[in-house]
């Protein structure tokens, strides 16, 4: 099958090249010439594990091409995903003129025919129905297109392991020829596949987003309850998850959740809520309380009333990641500084896009030893494999004043008590 993905950030490209990779023959259609150039040569532009190599063996293939203009793209293609960025307004409302821009700009490239346009960025219920209505306005004659909802549930940092295995396949179309040609396009993946509506489909996407929101802010709270009570948060999720109707994954208390979803998706769901007159308390609480999350964090290194001289281990919002969009590490740096304090930090992949943001606000070093090398307190805000077995003994002769802030819980409290450590982490006693 020949498709195009209008859009190459984690979910188009990864699309692109998982499809490349199973044969097909891919374009994806980007807007700047800079970018387009980078990725003909193999560069991925964005950091996400094994998406390089894909994007290499696909090119080299010849399967996969990248284009700046439509009409090369979206003649040949059976299949158009639109993979564009849905951003938050100021309101929380999802902005949505990317994703209608790509659809004006594909229709006078449509072939004869009947042509597949699937939206696979994150769009409010009704979203797809205008998309439909505003093409269709415009169609020549001779010309069809086939609406499809084909929401997204890959995580960075496993993207492509998510696209070839996920746990279902959801597409929501009026059309049973969209319906047919998607399934045919997704007839590989093991994957469940869920035939449904387009409104269905939208809706699915964002309640999975919120439900892992909201367990990830329940953990939050039950860990607020937990510092107060000197009970153990992880003993009791531990415990609580072992139901199997509640289950321990998305469960884990920190520092709060961040990236380019959850934050977006529970926002612009309270705010599809409001539109329509539902009563959407719930979802903005878990989105107070992942700010309290953060804000607890921040107090408890302030209130600690240690030296000024922090180091910080891990940026990005999760590992295996250079996204830093939302991450907490940002938010409690931010109010560090602020404060006065000032701050060293260390992340394998991320720096480069935390310098885009605070600039020389902060210092940045190469290595993890260094950031910690004569600091009053060192914060962890991204539980990276490679801090999971630092040299302890090494960080703790190298710090002026012996004090962790864990935003990740990576150690037990009294391994670090041991290594004569004064240890905060979430949820957990002090140590
Ligand atoms: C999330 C969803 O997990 C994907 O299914 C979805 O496709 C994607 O959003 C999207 O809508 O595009 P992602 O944002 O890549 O994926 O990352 P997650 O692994 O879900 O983590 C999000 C945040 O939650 C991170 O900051 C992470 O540290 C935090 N988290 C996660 C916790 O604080 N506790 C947990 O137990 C799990």
């Amino acid at each position: 099958m020949t498709i195009t993905c209008i859009g190459h950030g984690y979910v188009g490209l990864v699309t692109a090249c998982v499809f490349a990779d199973l044969g097909n023959k891919v374009w994806v259609v980007g807007h700047t010439k800079e970018k387009i150039d980078r990725l003909k040569n193999g560069d991925p532009i964005i950091y996400e594990p094994g998406l390089k190599e894909l994007l290499e063996k696909n090119l080299k293939a010849k399967r996969l091409h990248f284009t700046l203009e439509y009409e090369t793209a979206v003649k040949e293609s059976e299949i158009v995903f639109i993979a564009v960025g849905t951003p938050p307004k100021p309101s929380g409302e999802a902005d949505l003129s990317a994703v209608f821009t790509v659809a004006d700009s594909l229709v006078p490239h449509l072939k004869k025919g009947v042509t597949v346009v699937s939206c696979k960025s994150t769009v409010p219920v009704g979203t797809n129905k205008k998309i439909l209505e505003r093409i269709e306005n415009k169609l020549k004659s001779g010309v069809e297109v086939a609406v499809a909802s084909c929401p997204e549930f890959l995580r960075e940092g496993t993207a492509i392991s998510d696209t070839l295995n996920a746990d279902r396949v959801v597409i929501g179309s009026d059309s049973r020829l969209a319906i047919d040609k998607l399934l045919e396009l997704h007839a590989p993946l093991a994957s469940k596949k869920v035939v449904t509506d387009l409104a269905s489909a939208e809706l699915i996407k964002y309640t999975s987003n919120a439900i892992l929101a909201t367990k990830i802010s329940f953990a939050n709270l039950i860990a607020f309850f937990c510092e107060k009570t000197g009970a153990n948060v992880e003993t009791v999720i531990d415990a609580v998850g072992a139901d199997h109707r509640i289950g321990k994954l998305f469960l884990n208390a920190g520092v709060g959740y961040g990236g380019a979803c959850f934050p977006k998706d529970v926002k612009a769901l309270t705010s599809i809520g409001e539109g329509l007159g539902v009563d959407v308390t719930l979802l903005k609480s878990v989105d107070e309380i992942n700010k309290e999350a953060k804000d607890i964090f921040f107090k408890k290194i302030v209130s600690a009333k240690t030296g000024k001289n922090i180091g910080v281990w891990g940026l990005s919002f999760k590992p295996n990641t250079d996204d830093v969009r939302e991450a907490p590490s940002l938010y409690v740096i931010r109010n560090l500084l602020a404060e006065g304090y000032v701050i060293k930090a260390y992340d394998p992949v991320a720096m480069d896009n935390v310098k885009k943001i605070l600039g020389d606000k902060i210092s940045y070093v190469s290595d993890p030893y260094e950031a910690v090398h004569d600091v009053d307190a060192l914060c962890i805000f991204t539980e990276w494999n490679e801090f999971k077995q630092a040299d302890l003994r090494k960080v703790k002769t190298l710090m002026k004043t012996p004090v962790v802030f864990d935003g990740r819980n990576i150690y037990p409290p009294n391994t670090m008590k041991d290594f004569g450590f004064t240890y905060y982490s979430v949820g957990r006693k002090k140590t």
